[in-house]
């Protein structure tokens, strides 16, 4: 594992917004899909796609490392099976989920442990199953702020450490998540540049999305 996690409980101490728990079309648009009912949420935050799918009779397991995330979670919804612990650190048991989420988390970690993450998503994921991935691109304007920004050294293949906080921030390219996932069936795949109303504050971010099926 290299470097710290990011560490979300702060940010609610700087009062931190409490968001709905509402589908992502994309996900919403591919429920069909999902061979069964066990989903696992690698990052779930506040449980924006757990919740409705736990309220679909979904059996879903979500990982943070934030508590405070984990209590929103249980206050919202009491039929999650929520755990406490770094996704690096997370044994993705063989053939059990059907549907593997990790929206927003795995570019705050550096490639290495996400490369090693996204392998192990692929060779334990049920077969038919369904992953479902958010991650920056390399146009998201931060990749840009922080690498002129004292506070980050810049690393090869688009990797910035934050040297104040020992984490990292990865951006990523379509061609590598395809890569990544090469074997799995491409369900969609897209890129974006878009005002994210969803954050602290309305920010520009670049997205990639990407849902596979494990073939
Ligand atoms: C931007 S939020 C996304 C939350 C949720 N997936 C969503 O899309 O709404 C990132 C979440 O990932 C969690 N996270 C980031 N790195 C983590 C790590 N190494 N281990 C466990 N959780 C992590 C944070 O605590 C936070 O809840």
């Amino acid at each position: 594992m290299i470097g710290n996690p990011v560490n979300y409980d702060k940010k609610f101490k700087d009062s931190f917004p409490i968001f709905p728990a509402n589908f992502d079309y994309e996900l919403k648009r591919y429920l069909n899909l999902i061979p069964g009912k066990n989903a696992l949420d690698l990052g779930i935050g506040q449980g924006r796609n757990s919740i409705p799918l736990s309220k679909l009779g979904f059996n879903v397991t979500g990982v943070d490392y934030s508590t405070k995330c984990l209590e929103i979670c249980k206050n919202n919804c009491d039929k999650l099976n929520l755990i406490h612990s770094d996704i690096r650190n997370f044994y993705i048991e063989k053939n059990k989920y059907d549907l593997i989420i990790s929206r927003c988390v795995l570019h705050f970690l550096h490639k290495t442990d996400c490369y090693q993450i996204t392998n192990n998503i692929k060779n334990n994921i049920r077969s038919n199953g369904l992953v479902y991935i958010h991650v920056f691109s390399l146009e998201d304007p931060k990749f840009i702020k922080h690498s002129t920004s004292s506070d980050f050294e810049i690393l090869d293949n688009n990797i910035l450490h934050n040297k104040i906080n020992d984490t990292y921030i990865s951006f990523f390219t379509k061609e590598e998540i395809l890569k990544l996932f090469s074997g799995f069936k491409t369900i969609l795949i897209s890129e974006e540049y878009c005002l994210d109303q969803g954050g602290e504050i309305p920010h520009y971010a670049g997205i990639i999305k990407y849902i596979g099926q494990k073939i």
